[in-house]
């Protein structure tokens, strides 16, 4: 068998065998169990999507019924795990404290067999209806505010905006949240999926699972890339700097944020989606300025990258989205996380269904036979 060529960051290397969603790069197309992402942004509900993505197909009314239920019943966090997101610091990233919160909840709901679908199950519903609550609770007792308890009322997406603002959504703010959750639920062979596959390989338990995506998805490049867009867009701060700034950006190989994808070499359909929910938005409240930048950014960006097939992708438009709504650009990359453990999950119960433990090869460029000098010997 001919040697495997080392290939950086693992491109276009098969990692998996997967059903759960599919990419064309150059028809800009993404389907979730072959259902285009666009339809659903439209027409569905991240409930009703977190199920597709989990089951392989549409819910029933019933099985729609049963599940949005159970998702309402899970949202509670226990008490110690307020009293633990109290005593972290104000000052602190949220992606961190969603990670403490939920490696807490692994402490409290212990599971040891993976091989129990009821357990499974279970935690899948604790992990898609809590972390919502754990970015909520931080966002509040970090500015000294008591944490906003859930109500069993609302949906997935109108109730994660009234425990952060205590406040009920218009629906047309709900719909907005609720396409951008769907938007971010999933996308194949991600950094952050491919974490959670690593660590559920080795049949870690599914906190932990989730635990490793969400360090994945923190880093800028991935996930806090729609945090680190709305910095550049401050820091260009008008469309007259926008040229002169992107090219110097690009001379230096400074990458633009929002821009470029592994696999889209078009604009991310993603982006496209969002584009149309933020100028939806924009009719019922004024255009704001950093709007208008972002689409003088896009075109003369485009005109420069263009060429190498690097176009904006789903970060460069989802801050503008969210931060037209009130909410703190640090609670961004949070947002994404509570979409994306939708995907998350559903490949973590595909990998442990047909589990092989993930240990890669490495090409040694080091030095072998060394000999060992005593201290005393060493300069
Ligand atoms: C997400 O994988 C997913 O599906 C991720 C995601 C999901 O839903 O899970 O879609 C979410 O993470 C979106 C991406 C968010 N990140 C950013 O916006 C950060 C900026 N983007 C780049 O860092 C980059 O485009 C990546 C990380 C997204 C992709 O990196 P690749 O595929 O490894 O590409 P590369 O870094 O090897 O770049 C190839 C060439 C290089 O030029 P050369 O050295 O060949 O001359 O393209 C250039 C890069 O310099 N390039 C960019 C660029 N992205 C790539 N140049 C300027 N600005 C950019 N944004």
């Amino acid at each position: 068998m001919a040697e495997p060529e080392y290939r950086p960051g693992l491109a276009d290397v098969p990692v998996a065998e997967s059903a759960i969603s599919f990419i064309d790069g150059k028809r800009a197309r993404l389907e979730y169990r072959g259902i285009a992402v666009e339809t659903l942004a439209k027409e569905s509900s991240f409930e009703e999507t977190s199920w597709l993505l989990l089951k392989g197909e549409l819910p029933s009314q019933k099985q729609l019924a049963t599940f949005d239920s159970q998702l309402r019943m899970h949202r509670r966090l226990k008490y110690k795990i307020i009293d633990l997101i109290k005593c972290l610091p104000e000052s602190g990233h949220p992606m961190d404290a969603l990670q403490a919160g939920v490696a807490a909840l692994g402490m409290f709901y212990p599971t040891k067999d993976r091989s129990d679908p009821e357990k499974n199950w279970e935690a899948v519903i604790r992990l898609i209806a809590k972390l919502p609550t754990i970015v909520a609770a931080f966002h509040r007792l970090r500015r000294g505010d008591e944490a906003v308890p859930p109500r069993d009322d609302l949906g997935h997406a109108a109730n994660f905006y009234y425990m952060l603002t205590e406040k009920e959504p218009s629906p047309s703010i709900t719909k907005v949240i609720d396409a951008c959750l769907i938007v971010h639920a999933e996308h194949t062979m991600n950094a952050s999926t491919f974490s959670s596959r690593v660590t559920g390989s080795t049949l870690a338990n599914p906190y932990t699972v989730v635990n490793s995506a969400i360090g994945t998805l923190a880093g800028p490049l991935h996930g806090g890339a729609n945090e680190e867009v709305l910095d550049m867009l401050e820091e260009i701060g008008s469309s007259e700097k926008a040229k002169s700034w992107l090219e110097d950006a690009v001379l230096h190989k400074k990458k633009i944020m929002g821009f470029g994808h592994r696999v889209y070499k078009v604009k991310d359909p993603r982006a496209t989606v969002l584009q149309e929910l933020a100028e939806h938005m924009f009719t019922e409240t004024s255009k704001p300025e950093i709007y208008k930048l972002a689409l003088e950014i896009e075109k003369i960006a485009t005109g420069i990258l263009g060429p190498k097939g690097i176009y904006p992708n789903v970060d460069f438009y989802s801050g503008i989205v969210y931060q037209s709504m009130g909410i703190p650009r640090d609670l961004f990359t949070p947002i994404f996380a509570i979409a994306r453990v939708a995907g998350w999950t559903s490949h973590w119960l595909e990998q442990i269904k047909n589990n092989r433990i993930f240990r890669p090869e490495q090409i040694f460029v080091g030095k072998n036979d060394q000999p060992y000098i005593p201290l005393g010997k060493r300069p």
